[in-house]
């Protein structure tokens, strides 16, 4: 007997995207720092159109999203000691790792290197999807290269269109900025990039120092200085000086708008004040909302000033730099 055929609308959106994957598709979905845009690792052709829907170089490897660390086996060659550490403490949730490969991950998902990055989601999105999947998706974040993250799944749609077969809904990005990713191939490990999860978590759990990427001395993949980036020129401004540049660039016609958690002057007729919230946290989970709001409204220039370097603040401080990355070096 043959099962009854049923309409895409009727069937469940995770089983849908499941078979999507296994026909070799692609599927965004939510995060609890991003929205992923996913393919089945295991299928080369499949995870060449994420390069291609993204328009990113084939040199910057993808991260394998995992429902849960019994699986490593079959994607690491070994899982060391302080990888088995900070998998107990922070998985499943926003810290990849970067392991040694297993001879089997296809080569394209890791831009050839010997290495693979490894993500267990917490997302109960991402979590179900994983788990009826039950294998690996690599996903970067679901964004064009060099643009800002999508945090919505109209972002995502805006923003990739019908490259994507499926967007699924999440409540949202609850963190709002990407995993930070710790390199154990190095001893001892090295940060390669900043999240929620911060140097100090770090080496509070392993009980030492770790390093971190100098991002300015570097070309490994990822660590592209223009990133994050709205339409919007963006400079980063002490924060004194923000009404009075907004002021200016306003006065010679520009459209401005200002991002900051200090509050708007009393005057800003001429410019746009957003003001952010105190609390840090906060601001990570709306930071890539408002930026694609900026774009949607066609402001021509962002000011900014930094948070402290403390906290999730390493983080977003690490972001806006490279959002502002793009004042000199334009990408249309
Ligand atoms: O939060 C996140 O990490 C999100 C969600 C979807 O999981 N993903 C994400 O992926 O931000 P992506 O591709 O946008 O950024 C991953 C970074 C890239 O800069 C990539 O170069 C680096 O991780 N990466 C991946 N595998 C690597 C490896 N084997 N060695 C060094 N860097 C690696
Ligand atoms: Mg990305």
């Amino acid at each position: 007997m043959t099962e009854p055929a049923l309409s895409a609308e009727l069937q469940d959106p995770i089983d849908q995207a499941v078979r999507i994957l296994r026909k070799g598709g692609l599927v965004a979905f939510p995060t609890e720092t991003v929205y992923g845009l996913g393919a089945d690792a295991m299928q080369p052709a499949a995870v060449a159109k994420i390069f291609a829907a993204k328009n990113r170089p084939r040199s910057h490897p993808l991260i394998v999203h995992l429902a849960a660390p019994d699986q490593l086996r079959d994607w690491v060659r070994t899982v060391p000691d302080h990888a088995k550490v900070l998998a107990t403490k922070f998985w499943p949730g926003p810290l990849t790792m970067i392991l040694e490969k297993h001879p089997r991950v296809p080569q394209l998902v890791t831009g050839g290197a010997a290495s693979v990055g490894i993500r267990i989601p917490s997302h109960p999105v991402a979590q179900e999807l994983l788990q009826r999947f039950g294998g690996g998706v690599a996903a970067p974040s679901a964004n064009p290269f060099s643009r800002v993250s999508a945090t919505l799944a109209s972002h995502v749609r805006h923003d990739l269109g019908d490259r994507v077969d499926l967007v699924l809904e999440g409540d949202g990005c609850d963190i709002g900025i990407e995993s930070t990713i710790v390199d154990l191939c190095q001893s001892p490990p090295v940060i390669l990039r900043l999240g929620a999860i911060t140097q100090q978590d770090l080496e509070q759990t392993l009980g030492f120092s770790v390093g971190r990427i100098n991002r300015r001395s570097t070309t490994s993949p990822g660590q592209h200085p223009v990133h994050y980036s709205p339409r919007a020129e963006t400079r980063i401004v002490a924060t004194n000086q923000l009404a009075i540049q907004a002021a200016a660039a306003a006065a010679a016609g520009q459209r401005v708008v200002v991002l900051s958690r200090s509050p708007a002057p009393l005057k800003t007729v001429d410019f746009t004040w957003w003001q952010l919230p105190e609390d840090l946290a906060a601001v990570a989970r709306q930071l890539y909302r408002r930026l694609h709001e900026i774009d949607a409204q066609g402001f021509e220039l962002l000011l900014l000033d930094l948070p402290a370097d403390e906290g999730i603040g390493a983080a977003l401080r690490d972001r806006l730099t490279r959002a502002a990355g793009n004042s000199s070096v334009r990408s249309t």
